[in-house]
């Protein structure tokens, strides 16, 4: 029994549409705010949750789909099995602990490393051909122990990383010269947390330099607000982990872009968390952190070349030595 009656004679649909699959692993507060920022933006024909809780999974799974009437039509799935989440194209791991008030990222680490020991083996007996996008804290290093457990080439593993930082570095530029957050280009690079770096020497706005704009009009050169500014990103999660408990919706719109980006192969830069061997100085390690990556269907397409002083390139090669030591330790 078919509700309308078909068209005759109609051509078979076209196969040479692909659709796309994206698993979001942890279904909590940064993986549903993902999972909603996905469905609004249209970017995938299938959505699957998987967590641990099943209850929970379930509940935030009929939510989403109670959604329907007014969202792009999107197969959404929800199991603790991982079998659901066979044939992505895209898995984003957020499952994990999170900070408590005044808590370091870094902090997080030996319980969600057994975590990743027990999802990314799954991931990849699924999905053997997706692209891993991570996002637990601390991201840059479970970013490696990602790519040490699937096997998986580099471009196809990659840590949100600092593309947040950055986002919420242009939003504070642009409160403070009164412009739009979009005509800002700035990147804040190296570690996604305490040890990040601000390119300072490369910001525009509207294609104008900044400093050298501020330089030539001979207006004082603020250094010491240019600091408070980076302070202030790096305070950013803390403030707001302290005022309601967790962050979510500046993630969820970040990792969004990143899914459209890959999927959608927009070739877009945005700083992430990349394997940073080779480039920029950083020679010593395996060490996963931030650079700005252009990314595509394959995954990292490449690593830009912006020009850093003397000081930014210190302080990369510093936050990659921040990483590594803590790294080292883990034994993987
Ligand atoms: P949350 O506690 O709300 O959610 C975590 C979810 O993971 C829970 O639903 C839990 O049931 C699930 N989970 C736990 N163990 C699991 C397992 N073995 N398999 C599947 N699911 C499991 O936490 P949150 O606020 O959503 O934060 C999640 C992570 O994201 C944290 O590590 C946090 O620090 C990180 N985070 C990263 C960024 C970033 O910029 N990279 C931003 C915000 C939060
Ligand atoms: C952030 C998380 C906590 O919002 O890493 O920056």
């Amino acid at each position: 029994q078919v509700f309308f009656k078909p068209i005759t004679n109609a051509a078979p649909p076209s196969s040479t549409k692909r659709q796309t699959k994206i698993s979001v692993i942890g279904a909590g507060n940064v993986g549903m705010a993902i999972a909603q920022t996905i469905l609004t933006q249209d970017l995938t024909d299938e959505l699957v949750l998987v967590d641990a809780k099943p209850d929970k999974l379930r509940g935030e799974m009929l939510d989403l789909q109670h959604a329907a009437a007014f969202l792009p039509r999107t197969k959404i799935h929800a199991s603790v099995d991982y079998a659901v989440t066979a044939g992505s194209d895209l898995c984003i791991v957020t499952a994990g602990a999170r900070q408590i008030a005044d808590e370091s990222r870094l902090n997080l680490l030996q319980r969600n490393v057994s975590m990743f020991k027990n999802i990314i083996p799954h991931l990849v007996r699924y999905s053997p051909d997706s692209t891993l996008l991570i996002v637990s804290n601390p991201v840059d290093i479970l970013t490696y122990v990602a790519w040490k457990l699937s096997g998986f080439p580099s471009n196809r593993v990659i840590g949100s990383g600092t593309n947040l930082d950055s986002s919420r570095f242009r939003f504070l530029i642009a409160d403070h010269l009164d412009v739009n957050a979009q005509d800002v280009q700035a990147y804040i690079v190296g570690e996604h947390g305490d040890s990040s770096v601000a390119l300072w020497s490369s910001i525009s706005v509207g294609g104008v330099p900044v400093l050298s704009f501020l330089e030539n009009q001979q207006i004082v050169y603020e250094k010491e607000t240019l600091e408070s500014i980076h302070k202030a990103v790096i305070d950013s999660a803390y403030e707001v982990i302290s005022l309601k408990g967790y962050t979510s919706w500046a993630i969820g719109y970040s990792v969004a872009s990143l899914a459209r980006s890959i999927l959608r192969d927009q070739r877009k830069i945005h700083p992430v968390s990349v394997l940073a061997k080779g480039f920029y100085g950083i020679e010593d390690g395996e060490v996963f952190l931030s650079l700005p990556a252009q990314l595509g269907r394959g995954g990292v397409l490449g690593v830009t070349n912006v020009h850093l002083n003397d000081e930014e390139s210190q302080r990369l090669r510093d936050s990659a030595k921040t990483i590594l030591e803590v790294q080292t330790q883990l034994g993987i």
